[in-house]
């Protein structure tokens, strides 16, 4: 009897989970990160600017640095971020913007990001990847 009684509540708190992720994102219009199907091409690091407020990043985690490094976007700009590694596993985290990624090789993470106001950002690794991991840092600034 205790076993039903817990397979529905972990089912129920499953779905619970999953109607919220799906609320985030379709209601509340909070970026969930993506999977983007990996090529080779993703580990060229780059920006792209598509106009005037919107820009794609490619960015590339290695140990133990993101490339590019040092970046500075007008305010208010909106940047597609496609992320991934060129060794281990490594965590991206821009403080203060609740962006929260994963850095895989042979994977490619997205997400989108609006900065609405100036200021610099810092970007964290927060996955362990190595005797550098606590200096593997990188700098968004809003001008
Ligand atoms: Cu990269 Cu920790």
């Amino acid at each position: 009897k205790y076993e039903i009684r817990v397979i529905v509540l972990a089912g129920l708190l499953l779905s619970a989970f999953f109607f919220a992720i799906l609320y985030n994102d379709f209601s509340r219009n909070i970026d969930v990160p993506a999977c983007v199907t990996y090529s080779g091409t993703f580990k060229v690091p780059h920006v792209k600017k598509l106009d005037r407020s919107t820009y794609e990043v490619y960015g590339v985690a290695k140990m133990w640095a993101f490339t590019p490094e040092d970046l500075t976007f007008p305010e208010g700009s909106t940047i597609d971020l496609y992320l991934t590694s060129d060794d281990v596993v490594h965590g991206f985290n821009i403080v203060k913007k609740g962006v929260n990624l994963m850095a895989v090789p042979g994977a490619t993470t997205k997400t989108t990001v609006t900065f609405e106001t100036a200021g610099v950002y810092r970007i964290l690794c927060h996955e362990y990847c190595g005797s550098g991991h606590q200096y593997m840092m990188g700098k968004i600034t809003i001008t």
